[in-house]
C-alpha cells in the first residue's frame, strides 16, 4: 500500500470481530516492522509480551485494564510493550546523557509502535494503543522484570467498525520556521 495512504487509513479501532483472529505469524511480522525503527545508539530496548490465548487474554483484561479499555479489546490479541530501563539515553557507566533520561527509551518504543501499527494496518488489522492500564498488575501478571519499564498495551485484531478520522490541528498551529 502506498505510504501516504497507509498513514491516512490507520485508525484506532475499539471494536474487533470475533470471526477471525490475528495469527502469530502476522504478529511476528508486525514486531519485525517495529524492529526496523531507529533507536538511541541502536540500543533496541523494546520488548513485546504477546497474549494470544483467549483464556489468558480475558483474565489479563479483567485484571490489568480498566473496564472501559478492557471492553474495547474484546476479540483482539493484546501486546504489552516495555523497554529496558537506563540504557537508551544513557552512557555505558549508567549515567543519563541528558535531562530526558528514560524518556529516550520511551521515545524509541514509540517509534517502534508506529511501525507496528502501520504494518498491522497494511496486513488488514486494526489496532488500539492503550496508555490507561495498571502497570503494577501487568508486571505481576506477566512476571515482567524490574529492569523493564512498562509502556503501552496494544490491541490488534480484525476491525468490526470503521472509525472516522479524528480531526488534526492545523499544521501551521504546531510549526515554527526560523
Ligand atoms: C500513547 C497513547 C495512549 C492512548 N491511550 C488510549 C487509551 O487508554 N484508551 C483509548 O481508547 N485510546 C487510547 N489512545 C488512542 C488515541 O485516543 C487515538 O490515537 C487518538 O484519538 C487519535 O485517533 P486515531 O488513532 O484514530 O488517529 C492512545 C493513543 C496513544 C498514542
Amino acid at each position: 500500500m502506498e505510504f501516504q495512504n497507509l498513514m491516512e487509513k490507520r485508525r484506532s479501532v475499539r471494536k474487533y470481530s470475533a470471526d477471525r483472529k490475528v495469527s502469530k505469524e502476522d504478529i511476528m511480522e508486525m514486531i519485525r516492522a517495529a524492529q526496523e525503527a531507529p533507536s538511541w545508539k541502536n540500543s533496541q530496548t523494546g520488548r513485546y509480551y504477546c497474549l494470544m490465548s483467549e483464556e489468558i487474554t480475558a483474565k489479563f483484561l479483567a485484571e490489568c485494564l480498566p473496564e472501559g479499555n478492557a471492553a474495547k479489546c474484546q476479540n483482539a490479541a493484546v501486546l504489552v510493550t516495555t523497554f529496558i530501563r537506563d540504557r537508551s539515553g544513557f552512557k555505558q557507566d549508567g549515567t543519563p546523557d541528558n535531562e530526558l533520561g528514560n524518556g529516550w527509551g520511551c521515545y524509541d518504543l514509540g517509534l517502534q509502535a508506529e511501525n507496528l501499527v502501520l504494518k498491522a494496518s497494511e496486513l488488514g488489522y486494526g489496532t488500539l494503543i492503550i496508555g490507561i492500564r495498571d502497570a503494577d498488575s501487568i508486571r505481576s501478571f506477566l512476571s515482567i522484570p524490574e529492569n523493564e519499564i512498562i509502556a503501552a498495551v496494544i490491541a490488534v485484531g480484525v476491525p468490526a467498525e470503521e472509525p472516522k478520522r479524528p480531526k488534526r490541528k492545523e499544521t501551521e498551529e504546531i510549526v515554527k520556521f526560523f
